[in-house]
Formats: C-alpha cells, sequence, structure tokens
C-alpha cells in the first residue's frame, strides 16, 4: 500500500501519479486534500506519514508546490525518511543508500512525465542492505532517538 497526499498545489500531479500507481498495480489510500482549495500542507503530509511510520504503508508520495513543505514535515515524524527529488539519479540512491520511505515531488518544479519516471524509479529500487549503508541508516535512527553517534 502506498500512501499519498498532497496540498491544493498538486492535485493535477497527483492524478498523474494515482494513474502510475494504477499501471503498476499498486494500491494506494489517498489523504488528501481533495478539493482545489488553499490548505495547510503539514496537516496532510503528516497523515501519509503517520500510515508510513506504523507500517500501513510501505512508501509515501508527498506533493505540494515545490516538494520542500511536505518533506520538511513528514520528516518530523518518527520513522520517516522523506526526501525530495527532481530527478531519477537521487530518486534511486535515495531507495539503494538512504533507505527513503517517502518520496516528496514539486509541482511548480517538475513536469508530469518527470514526476511518473522518478516515482517509478523510487518504488522500483530495493535498499542495498547488510553493509555501510545499513550502518549509516542506523545513526539517522540514532540521532532521531536523541542518542550520540560520535
Ligand atoms: C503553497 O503555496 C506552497 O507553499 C506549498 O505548496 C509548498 O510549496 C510548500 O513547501
Amino acid at each position: 500500500m502506498i500512501a499519498i497526499a498532497n496540498d491544493h498545489s498538486a492535485l493535477e500531479l497527483k492524478k498523474e501519479i494515482k494513474s502510475l500507481l494504477d499501471e503498476m498495480g499498486l494500491e494506494y489510500k489517498d489523504f488528501g486534500t481533495y478539493e482545489p482549495v488553499s490548505c495547510h500542507y503539514p496537516i496532510y503530509a503528516a497523515r501519509a506519514a503517520r500510515a508510513v511510520a506504523s507500517g500501513e504503508c510501505e512508501f509515501g508520495i508527498l506533493l505540494c508546490g515545490t516538494g520542500l513543505g511536505v518533506a520538511l514535515a513528514a520528516n518530523k515524524i518518527k520513522g520517516i525518511r522523506c526526501v525530495t527529488c527532481s530527478e531519477t539519479v537521487s530518486a534511486g540512491l535515495a531507495r539503494q543508500h538512504n533507505n527513503a520511505n517517502m518520496l516528496a515531488m514539486g509541482a511548480r518544479v517538475i513536469g508530469p512525465e518527470l514526476a511518473k519516471a522518478i516515482a517509478r524509479t523510487f518504488l522500483t529500487t530495493e535498499f542495498d542492505s547488510g553493509g555501510r549503508h545499513s550502518i549509516r541508516v542506523g545513526m539517522i535512527e540514532a540521532l532521531e532517538r536523541g542518542e550520540s553517534i560520535e
């Protein structure tokens, strides 16, 4: 299950991402917003992030004007590693190296075809687990718990 959430600036992009998820045969849960009315993006980002953090959803995709605000909000939820991407290389490496579990994109920054390519890369790339990347992600988790990592 993929969590998806957006603010008012990304309603059209959400439709495109949903069509990609349909094409990929992936189920999704839409946490809003649903109307083209100015809204507060942290509310929707947090709803989707909590669903990912709890395990209800495996991954999440967040959309706003820039992909920045939603990522900042999502990363306040324990267990979330959300990255903003505007190209596919970072999207793949965010999975391979950082085990990112949420992807954020900006509807005012990239077009729908690029956004779909980024989402596809993110959702189909595995984490390179068991080596140095696992150690580093473990350090990020330790920071989240307020522990020293030096
Ligand atoms: C909304 O105007 C805009 O601030 C929002 O979509 C996003 O870009 C924030 O980071």
